[in-house]
C-alpha cells in the first residue's frame, strides 16, 4: 500500500516571521495525523528555518529546484549537497512555473531528477499539459514526452522511490482543479506507462496531484486509488487550508487503498 503524501510548495512566498507562525501552526496540526507524510518545500533561504522547526517533528522539508551540477562555477544555482547540509530530503522539479519561464528542457528537468537521487534527494517531479493540449486530446502523448525523458535513456527503475506529480497547466493556481476523475485517469496512465518497462517501481511510485487542491476538493481527489496525495500551493499558506487537506490524507477512507 503507498502511504499518502501532501507537500506543500511555497513558491516565492515568505518571510522569516511569517514562516515561524506556519511552521509552527504546521507542527501542531499535523502532529496527531500519522497516517500520511507531510512535506514543506520552502525558497532556499529559509532551508535552515525549515530545519530548524521542523527536526524531530512528522513534516520533512525540500526545496523547489536544485542545479544539474554537483559543485563549481555556477553563478547563481544551489547544489544538491547544499540541499542536504539542510536535512532537506525532497526536491520539487520541472514545475511548469519553471518550465516556462525559465525554459528548462525536458533533459534538463531528468538531470537534475538524477543528480537529487544522487544525494538522496527525492525528487518530485512535475509533469502536465495545457489547456489547448487538453482539448485536442493530445494530454496522453504530452505525458508521455515527458516522463520518457527518464524513462527511456535512464530507466522506469528510477521511478521507484520517487515521485510524480501530475499538475495540469490550467488548473495550478487558477481555483479550478482537475476533476477526480480526470486525475484518476492520467495517475492511472503514468503508472501503466512506468508499468510497461518496469511493474515494481510503477506499483511503488507515489504519484501525486497538484492544481488548485483546497480543503474542498482534496478528500475526493485523494479517494481516487491512484492518487497518492497532493502538491498545494496557495492552500499551503494558511495553517488552517493546509492542515485540512493534510487532515483529508489521513482519513481512513483516504487510506484504505
Ligand atoms: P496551486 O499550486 O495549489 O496554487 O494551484 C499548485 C502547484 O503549483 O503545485
Amino acid at each position: 500500500m503507498r502511504r499518502k503524501i501532501v507537500v506543500a510548495n511555497w513558491k516565492m512566498h515568505g518571510s522569516l516571521t511569517a514562516n515561524q507562525s506556519l511552521l509552527e501552526g504546521f507542527k501542531q496540526k499535523l502532529g496527531p495525523l500519522i497516517h500520511a507524510d507531510y512535506v514543506v518545500c520552502v525558497p532556499y533561504p529559509y532551508l535552515a528555518q525549515a530545519q530548524q522547526l521542523l527536526q524531530g517533528s512528522n513534516i520533512r522539508w525540500g526545496a523547489q529546484n536544485l542545479a544539474k551540477f554537483s559543485v563549481g562555477a555556477y553563478t547563481g544555482e544551489v547544489s544538491a549537497g547544499m540541499l542536504r547540509d539542510f536535512g532537506a530530503d525532497f526536491v520539487i522539479l520541472g514545475h511548469s512555473e519553471r518550465s516556462t519561464a525559465y525554459c528548462e528542457s525536458g533533459e534538463n528537468i531528468a538531470e537534475k531528477f538524477m543528480m537529487a537521487k544522487s544525494h538522496d534527494l527525492t525528487p518530485i517531479l512535475c509533469v502536465g499539459e495545457t489547456l489547448q493540449e487538453r482539448e485536442s486530446g493530445v494530454m496522453e502523448r504530452v505525458i508521455a514526452e515527458q516522463l520518457d525523458y527518464l524513462l527511456s535513456s535512464r530507466g522506469a527503475k528510477v521511478f521507484a522511490d520517487s515521485i510524480v506529480s501530475y499538475e495540469p497547466i490550467w488548473a495550478i493556481g487558477t481555483g479550478l482543479s482537475a476533476t477526480p476523475e480526470q486525475a484518476q485517469s492520467m495517475h492511472e496512465f503514468i503508472r501503466a506507462r512506468i508499468a510497461q518497462q518496469d511493474a515494481q517501481a510503477a506499483d511503488q511510485l507515489r504519484i501525486i496531484y497538484g492544481g488548485s487542491v483546497n480543503p474542498a476538493n482534496a478528500s475526493k481527489l485523494l479517494a481516487m486509488p491512484d492518487v497518492d496525495g497532493a502538491l498545494v500551493g496557495r492552500c499551503s499558506l494558511t495553517v488552517e487550508d493546509f492542515s485540512a487537506i493534510c487532515r483529508a490524507a489521513a482519513q481512513p477512507q483516504t487510506i484504505a487503498y
